[in-house]
């Protein structure tokens, strides 16, 4: 088979040579190989030959002479590339010629970009709508690009809003995305989370990382049903999102839980908690992200397939629960995540550099924690990740419910400050053990009531 060097060679004794050359070869994969090794190609390329590889019945072949032909950007291939378009039927070999027929820039393309639009492929339609954005400061093609923040698509939507939304000019008082007010520097708010959410300033926060109560699983919290609880959920990740620095991140613990039945009569009841909570998040502006999967050794975990052991009788299957969801996502924005990283100063880059090891893959195997006081707390390997994974050295770190604050431990052992909020006193009483000062410390740990919170 012909390399890339002799390919490179083949191509600069011009068109006619490679053309004779496709045509002693037969398999697609040859013939592929050779289209697709073409590169730039010189102005006076001699590109007729392609023509015939653009109506190839092998669909590989079509997409890379059409990426060839439309290197040659010469109008005279509109005509060609119409009728191509209307006889195609790969999607991929379509947006190829839409985007070939977008790079002529030329007024005759108009009418089949507009007639792009209609088309029920978001990725055709985005191709035609970046074809079309040359034609902007005609008004018609304007109002036809505009009306498209009304289209069915996400994605089109997304494309319209970014290109012709109103840069928001910043408030007078806007701070940078570094800055963190130093009143929330290593706080602890010992009061519920909705009374704290509506006074901490809008933009305020770098990363949350939390693990919410588990519906009425555990007895620190008892809510009158599910529908209540994921309300109460939203209305503090709605917060949430309000105080979250535009393009950061929101990692939220969660399982499906396990509510035992009342009686030999019933069945206990299993809630899809982060299924459930996912939709509200997605509607509160916060982009799904990820999915990371916390994996336990099965000793460490309560064992359920005991009945189906011993009977093992279908329908009774209930394989013992080994993993945890950590859910990630971003406080939705138009910026690419360089735009964060920029706001940094070079130092606070490096230093936030996560060197040697890392997670490659989405399975993180953890031991869980037992701890006397607090019945479900973070191993603090879990935060190290999230917090070096998702923050930047002197970022600040919220956690909404902080239960024994591991949170909070491990983001200052991390150079980062911390803002907790919980509800129980015992727990908070707990927290200025666990969050011992820190030799040289900067700025120490405050633990204060809502009050006291709300008169500062
Ligand atoms: C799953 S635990 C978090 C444990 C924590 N990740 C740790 O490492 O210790 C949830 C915590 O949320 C607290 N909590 C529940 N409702 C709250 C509310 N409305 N405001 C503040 N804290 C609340 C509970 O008291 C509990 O300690």
């Amino acid at each position: 088979m012909i390399d890339k060097a002799a390919i490179q060679e083949l191509k600069l004794q011009g068109g006619a040579q490679v053309g004779a050359y496709l045509k002693k070869l037969s398999d697609i994969n040859s013939i592929t190989l050779v289209l697709e090794n073409l590169g730039e190609l010189p102005v006076d390329f001699e590109g007729d030959f392609l023509d015939n590889y653009a109506i190839h019945s092998h669909e590989k072949v079509r997409f890379w002479a059409i990426k060839n032909i439309a290197k040659l950007k010469q109008g005279a291939y509109l005509n060609k590339f119409i009728v191509w378009l209307k006889q195609e039927t790969a999607t991929q070999v379509k947006r190829e010629i839409v985007a070939a027929i977008g790079r002529l820039k030329t007024e005759k393309a108009q009418d089949i970009l507009l007639e792009t639009l209609l088309e029920k492929d978001a990725k055709l339609v985005c191709q035609a709508i970046r074809g079309l954005l040359y034609f902007k400061s005609n008004p018609d093609i304007l109002e036809r690009l505009q009306a498209l923040i009304n289209h069915p698509n996400e994605t089109v939507r997304t494309v319209i809003y970014k290109e012709f939304s109103q840069k928001k000019p910043k408030a007078a008082n806007s701070q940078a995305h570094s800055h963190v007010y130093d009143g929330l520097k290593n706080l602890v708010i010992n009061a519920d989370v909705l009374e704290v959410l509506p006074h901490l300033p809008d933009e305020s926060v770098h990363l949350t990382f939390t693990s919410p109560p588990y519906y009425n699983a555990r007895d620190y919290s008892i809510y009158e049903s599910y529908e209540a609880y994921l309300n109460f959920l939203s209305k503090v990740f709605a917060h949430t999102h309000r105080i979250t620095k535009e393009g950061r991140f929101l990692i939220v613990n969660t399982s499906p839980i396990i509510i035992p039945r009342v009686s030999r009569a019933h069945s206990s009841k299993r809630y899809a908690i982060p299924f459930d909570l996912h939709p509200l998040l997605v509607a509160q502006g916060w982009e799904f992200i990820d999915d990371i999967i916390w994996l336990k050794p099965e000793y460490a975990v309560k064992s359920r397939v005991q009945s189906f052991d011993n009977n093992r009788k279908p329908l009774s299957y209930k394989p013992n629960t080994v993993t945890e969801y950590l859910m990630v996502y971003r406080k939705q924005t138009n910026k690419l995540l360089d735009w964060n990283l920029k706001h940094y100063e070079p130092s606070i880059t490096q230093d936030s550099l996560i060197a040697n090891e890392y997670e490659s893959n989405n399975v993180w195997s953890i031991e869980p924690e037992y701890d006397k006081i607090h019945p479900a707390v973070f191993p603090e390997d879990l935060c190290e990740r999230v917090i070096r994974y998702y923050s930047f050295k002197n970022d600040l770190v919220f956690d909404p419910f902080a239960g024994s604050g591991t949170v909070g431990k491990v983001a200052k052992l991390l150079h980062r400050y911390f803002l907790l909020a919980e509800q129980e006193e015992n727990y908070c009483q707990y927290m200025r053990q666990k969050i011992k000062p820190q030799p040289k410390e900067g700025v120490e740990t405050r633990f204060v009531s809502l009050g006291e919170f709300l008169k500062k």
